[in-house]
């Protein structure tokens, strides 16, 4: 019988002690000023987290405060309709987000009475929360020492620790939630995993980072060693694919016909434009470059008009140029509307 071989890895290194006290005063002095640590309800640390998850600070303080303005709390939120919440998502990316956020609020209210479970391993059973947000919620929401692991906290932990192997493997992610873990202090965990995000923000920064700065530097395994610049090591980047489309605007009656994206396509759940093979007719309306993932694509734009011999229903429907404005779209959908204003002749 054939033996599955274990690969051996070299256990993480060990942490500085002593870090939580430097590492607080300094957050109390120079942390961040975000709309949702004003007052940090479970409910709006919820919906921050959840946009955090894979769109930058800046870009969430508008959408957070837009999103929480139209839904105060789980009960509003779960009322809502799914498109009311696409829209007000709209521009933060990653859809999936947004509706699994819906979901997750409407369980809220059906099973838990409207309050949000208090601990990571009950959080984890909502949908669109993960080891990452559920650590999160539990520690900033509820003060339990819970770690969490994101891209900033996850490079000061590394340099911390000396920790020199890639950071992208599943051994190495393991590794630091296990120095995560063992980093995080009864008292105040909340704000010591937040101070780490801000530190890996504003200070331990991927290039120069400012280690005179820095209230961790004497403990700092990298620093002392000097390896700063090498820790985390960098691996290979993935390939750009490149794409062209073709992007149909068929007008009928001063209407444009729209489909919804399907399971399992880019920005499902949102509206765009009908795509062709590459070969479809039409005049040029003209072209967008739009990336997603690892994809760079080359859309070109074109009009035809039409009979409305369409079947039209719930994911597909002819507009308005009002209309338009009300739907919630893909990236390069909006784009393609933008487009169409230059384009006077079409309606
Ligand atoms: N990135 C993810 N969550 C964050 C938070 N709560 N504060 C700052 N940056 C973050």
């Amino acid at each position: 019988m054939k033996v599955a071989r274990i690969r051996p890895q070299p256990p993480p290194p060990a942490l500085p002690r002593g870090v939580a006290g430097p590492l607080l005063r300094w957050y109390a002095r120079a942390g961040r000023d975000l709309p949702w640590r004003r007052s940090p309800e479970p409910y709006r640390v919820w919906v921050s987290e959840v946009m955090l998850q894979q769109t930058q600070v800046e870009r969430v303080r508008e959408f957070f405060v837009r999103f929480v303005t139209a839904f105060p709390d789980v009960r509003a939120l779960a009322a809502a309709d799914e498109d009311e919440v696409l829209r007000l998502w709209e521009g933060l990316g990653y859809y999936r987000r947004a509706r699994q956020l819906h979901a997750a609020a409407r369980r809220v209210v059906a099973d838990h009475g409207g309050r949000l479970p208090r601990t990571a391993e009950s959080l984890r059973t909502l949908p669109g929360i993960g080891r990452y947000t559920a650590g999160a919620i539990a520690s900033i929401a509820f003060d339990v020492p819970e770690p969490i692991v994101e891209a900033n906290s996850r490079r000061v932990i590394a340099r911390l620790a000396g920790f020199e192997r890639p950071l992208d493997t599943p051994d190495a992610e393991a590794a630091v939630w296990r120095m995560a873990a063992a980093l995080v202090p009864q008292r105040n965990p909340g704000r010591f995993n937040q101070a780490l995000m801000d530190l890996g923000a504003l200070v331990c920064t991927p290039a120069r980072p400012r280690c005179t700065d820095c209230p961790l530097a004497k403990a700092c395994v990298a620093h002392g060693t000097n390896r700063v610049d090498s820790i985390p090591a960098t691996s290979v980047r993935r390939r750009v694919e490149r794409i062209r489309e073709t992007a149909l605007v068929v007008q009928h009656g001063g209407r444009v016909l729209v489909e919804r994206r399907g399971p399992g396509e880019w920005w499902e759940g949102l509206w765009d434009f009908p795509r062709s093979g590459s070969a479809a007719k039409g005049r040029l309306l003209g072209r967008v470059a739009y990336s997603v993932t690892h994809h760079r694509v080359e859309c070109v734009v074109r009009g035809c008009r039409s009979t409305p011999r369409f079947r039209t229903g719930k994911n597909r429907r002819w507009v308005t140029p009002a209309g338009l404005a009300k739907l919630a779209m893909t990236a390069p959908g909006r784009r393609i509307a933008a487009l169409l204003k230059t384009v006077a002749h079409l309606w």
